[in-house]
């Protein structure tokens, strides 16, 4: 199982929904075939790309998500019911050990968000290659690309980022992880197979208005931080100081992600 919940996939969604970029957006958009679509979502989670692209399409779509885990399949078959246009199909899947079973060529498009940075170049390889052989346009959204920065900033950020970004490369169940490497390593696999990539960043801007998302993101760092072993008491005086800030309302952190759109040049 993941370890994702919907409780913390609901606290990230507004955040992933104003940091998607739009002109890589429209790049996929303008791909699609003026027919009455079906796509793929990759590790769907409770549909968040649901959310996303639902209302700027200009033909009815049909989705089938897919997720490793069946509850998080459940809170987006509830939520998206009567939602999207044409439908909504869930279906329970480890993508590590089911990609090729995939009906690539009953789709028109295939998506993903915030799934690229858990998985290994292995599974990378495998997955650029199944989608430019369908030779389906591609849309991955909100890969964390290593970049966080606070503000007002500590002297100890560094070394908790550092710690983090470490354990993003650890396995998440594709073998080890490509983590902050990801994106870029997928839009470069893309363009040598000759598809086209439109890039550009998708940043979370967390501030004031995002204290609970705030609190459970850095709870997680500290998390990290205390597995890995960096030291107690600078990690310990370094998340009181942080509390504090996000209790004031004073604490910003924004948190690098790229989105990219590949599809036949
Ligand atoms: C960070 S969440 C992103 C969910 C959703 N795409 C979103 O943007 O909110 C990562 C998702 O990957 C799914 N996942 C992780 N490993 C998986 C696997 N082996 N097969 C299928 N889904 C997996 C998790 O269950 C989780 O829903």
């Amino acid at each position: 199982m993941s370890g994702f919940s919907s409780e913390w996939l609901a606290l990230r969604e507004p955040l992933d929904l104003a940091a998607r970029n739009a002109g890589v957006e429209e790049a996929f958009l303008a791909q699609l075939p003026e027919r009455p679509l079906r796509i793929l979502d990759l590790a769907s989670g409770a549909g968040s790309t649901i959310a996303a692209l639902q209302g700027k399409f200009r033909q009815p779509v049909n989705w089938l998500l897919t997720d490793h885990d069946p509850a998080l399949l459940e809170v987006a078959a509830a939520r998206w019911d009567r939602g999207a246009a044409s439908g909504v199909e869930t279906r329970q899947v480890d993508l590590a050990g089911d990609l090729e079973g995939l009906p690539l060529a009953d789709v028109e498009a295939v998506t993903t968000s915030a799934f690229l940075d858990l998985v290994s170049d292995e599974f990378l390889l495998r997955l650029t290659d199944r989608i430019v052989r369908s030779g389906k346009p591609f849309l991955a959204s909100l890969t964390y690309d290593g970049r966080t920065a606070f503000e007002p900033s500590h002297p100890f950020d560094a070394e908790m980022c550092a710690s983090l970004n470490a354990h993003q490369k650890s396995d998440k169940g594709f073998g080890p992880a490509l983590g902050p490497d990801a994106a870029a390593r997928a839009a470069g696999l893309f363009e040598d197979r000759g598809y086209r990539v439109v890039r550009g960043p998708s940043d979370w801007q967390a501030g004031s208005a995002a204290s609970g998302f705030l609190q459970e993101f850095l709870q997680g760092w500290v998390r990290v931080g205390r597995e890995t072993g960096l030291d107690k008491t600078a990690l310990e005086a370094w998340w009181r100081d942080r509390q504090n800030k996000i209790r004031s309302g004073e604490l910003h952190a924004e948190v690098g992600h790229l989105d990219f759109a590949a599809f036949p040049a």
